[in-house]
């Protein structure tokens, strides 16, 4: 038996436009998901997607256990972190010697398998290697986190399904690319723009608003977010923005710490779930073995 676990993730910027090669920054984020894998010739075929395409990836027969305190389909990455648990527990079970930038890249893959073709190494990034990263096509940065960086993550409670979202983004841009380029676009610069305010949290907070409403240009938004942004930056956030796919899930508000407890109330009076969390700066790693 092999028993791994990974991080989460908060889209800080960038969601979908990553997925056309614009730059995107990502964090990792605590709670952690935990998989544990042992070899089975007779494991039933798991209901995760993504778990059956890890196995089928590495062409090994096994049964999976997964233990999670990450909502699922709430936008913090609870896929990816799945899939990246799941194959370095199989690499380590059945003994198959990848190295962990292959593994990481066999994530990258197995997300894009179960994603239709649609996916950015972001999300199995993140999660295989912790702490804030900033991704565009094959170059993945790692950022020094700020210091003081007050965020609260408002769950909205709708769920979302990433590849329905990342179809229907692709969709648009296939029929409208006149107008879905130049937002995407913008996106890429407007992260660009934030990379190099990390330490202006006013700053930062502006330009999350304004990711938010190109992320509604696209087709991301979801009434229940706007409601959560709104009543978030209503409270005193600097600024609040959808995480990950959009269409429901979680947004993330940054705010002084002054008013962090009027933002969680705001989030509650949405009927939100306020999540704690905190940057998780370890990527994945052994848990055990029994
Ligand atoms: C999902 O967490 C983020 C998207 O940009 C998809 C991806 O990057 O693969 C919507």
């Amino acid at each position: 038996m092999a028993t791994w676990s990974a991080p989460g993730k908060l889209f800080l910027f960038g969601e979908h436009a990553v997925v056309y090669g614009k730059p995107g920054i990502a964090m990792a984020i605590k709670p952690r998901v935990q998989v544990t894998v042992h070899r089975s010739r007779y494991a039933q075929r798991p209901n995760s997607p993504y778990i059956a395409e890890c196995l089928d990836f590495l062409n090994v027969k096994g049964s999976v256990y997964v233990k999670s305190q990450l909502p699922s389909a709430s936008g913090l990455g609870s896929s990816a972190a799945v899939t990246v648990a799941t194959l370095f527990a199989i690499n380590d079970e059945f003994q198959l010697g990848y190295n962990k930038e292959e593994v990481t890249e066999f994530a990258h893959e197995v997300e894009k398998i179960t994603q239709k073709g649609r996916a950015s190494a972001t999300d199995t990034y993140v999660s295989a290697y912790g702490g804030m990263v900033l991704i565009r096509g094959d170059e993945k940065r790692r950022l020094i986190p700020p210091e003081n960086f007050s965020i609260v993550i408002g769950n909205t409670l709708v769920p979302h399904h990433t590849v329905d979202q990342v179809r229907k983004v692709a969709e648009f841009q296939k029929r409208s690319p006149a107008v879905a380029n130049p937002i995407l676009d913008a996106i890429g610069a407007l992260t660009m723009e934030a990379m190099h305010n990390f330490e202006n949290q006013h700053e930062l907070g502006i330009l999350m608003n304004r990711n938010q409403a190109l992320l509604n240009a696209l087709g991301a938004g979801h009434p229940a977010l706007s409601r959560m942004v709104l009543a978030a930056c209503s409270a005193g956030a600097y600024g609040a923005k959808l995480s990950g796919a959009g269409g429901g899930g979680c947004i993330w508000a940054l705010c002084p710490r002054t008013v962090r407890h009027r933002v969680i109330s705001a989030i509650e009076a949405c009927d939100g779930k306020p999540i704690p969390t905190e940057i998780d700066m370890e990527g994945v790693r052994k848990e055990r073995d029994q």
